[in-house]
């Protein structure tokens, strides 16, 4: 059969990674997972109370395609909550997951051939879902000492594009934007007609200081987030966008013929979440502790060149002196230590051969026993340059 040349995207090494440690746990052994991004906590009690409510009660059919009226103003209810602000839910899109979003935001906002920022390192999928869209991902390099935010220059640097996307808390860095920096890198993107879309999709989980939302500065942008990760309901694929008020109709018909309605059953769930608000601050304690043990543990362990995240639950490690191919250093790790951990690669295809992803979603004594393995793993790599891949 033939193929298209948009279809030849890249794998997600990660989920190679997890293939790789499913094998390893199906021939027997025991593997600590700090490969994957996702909550090791189940959705809460009210999601699925929610849900166990509707499946007696209600058939379940389509909703209308922008999502449930209710499940839109508890959305926007949300933003007055976390950012004191005045959201219309009329703005609000409910999408399958964040992922769902992206498919969504592309299509309105560009046409085929045109060039989209996407930041070096950074979530994977942008790059690979805009190619299959016959749009240009271009790859901004953003520096260690900037804590791989991206600068107003780095944007203009780009040169001509069509749209920018960018992450606070990021994906694999954890880092955040301040407000001033968030406001410069908006009106940087107004100024040259580039659309400014904000993955906010780890909103929620932060550590020191609020995350800023793209809304608190502009209405002009797209801003994209997710049940998947402060909610904890990963495989219910249900996200959100919210759209500048004169966008709605333009999504809105793009939804209705792509997706007709986002899942029924988790718009339920996820209204049910929307309650669960203290039980879900309880899942931040324990990251908030794992990310503790990890500051303090991964230098010990030899993994120093390390920047402290803001927000979400990954820590991003320079291992240049290490390696110079991560994905051979993190099968070395998978084998030698049973840790699962994803190779930068997946995030950065310049520098990523020398970085890796630590994800601390999981359990504290997950992420201690993973921390006693890394350490024994190190300290015999270093007893024993010679057995070095
Ligand atoms: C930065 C970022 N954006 C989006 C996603 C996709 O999330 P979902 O489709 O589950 O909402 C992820 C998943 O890990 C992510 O890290």
């Amino acid at each position: 059969m033939r193929s298209s040349r948009r279809g030849q995207v890249d794998p997600f090494i990660v989920m190679d990674v997890m293939e790789a440690a499913r094998r390893a746990e199906t021939a027997g052994r025991h593997i600590i997972h700090m490969e994957v991004g996702q909550p090791g906590t189940p959705a809460p009690r009210g999601a699925r109370d929610a849900l166990r409510g509707a499946l007696e009660s209600d058939g379940l059919g389509y909703t209308v395609a922008l999502g449930l009226p209710a499940l839109r103003s508890g959305i926007a209810r949300l933003y007055r909550d976390w950012y004191g602000i005045e959201l219309d839910p009329e703005r609000v899109v409910v999408t399958a997951g964040s992922s769902g979003a992206f498919l969504l935001a592309f299509s309105a906002l560009f046409d085929a051939g045109e060039r989209v920022g996407v930041t070096e390192p950074g979530y994977p999928s942008y790059r690979q879902i805009l190619r299959a869209l016959s749009l240009d991902p271009v790859g901004v390099q953003t520096a260690v000492e900037n804590r791989y935010q991206p600068l107003p220059d780095d944007i203009r640097r780009a040169g001509n594009l069509a749209g920018m996307i960018v992450a606070s808390p990021g994906n694999p860095s954890g880092t955040m934007l301040d407000r001033a920096s968030l406001a410069r890198l908006i009106e940087t993107c107004a100024a040259s007609g580039t659309a400014f879309i904000s993955d906010e999709i780890y909103h929620g989980i932060q550590y020191e200081a609020p995350a800023v939302s793209a809304l608190e500065i502009s209405d002009d942008v797209y801003v994209i987030n997710s049940f998947s990760k402060y909610f904890s309901m990963t495989g219910w694929r249900i996200g959100w966008m919210v759209v500048p008020p004169d966008h709605v109709r333009l999504v809105e018909r793009l939804a209705q013929n792509m997706f007709i309605c986002p899942p029924h059953a988790s718009q339920v769930a996820a209204l049910g979440a929307l309650g669960c608000r203290t039980e879900l601050d309880g899942n931040l304690a324990v990251y908030t502790e794992n990310r503790r043990l990890l500051l303090e543990g991964l230098p010990k362990a030899g993994f120093t060149r390390i920047a402290p995240p803001d927000g979400a639950f990954y820590i991003y490690a320079d291992v240049s002196e290490m390696t110079s191919d991560s994905l051979a250093f993190a099968a070395e790790i998978l084998e030698k230590a049973g840790v699962a951990v994803t190779p930068g690669l997946d995030f950065d295809p310049r520098r990523g051969a020398q970085t890796l992803r630590f994800s601390y979603a999981r359990a504290t004594e997950d992420i201690r026993e993973g921390l006693r393995r890394l350490t024994d793993f190190m300290a015999e790599r270093k007893a024993f340059p010679a057995s070095r891949q």
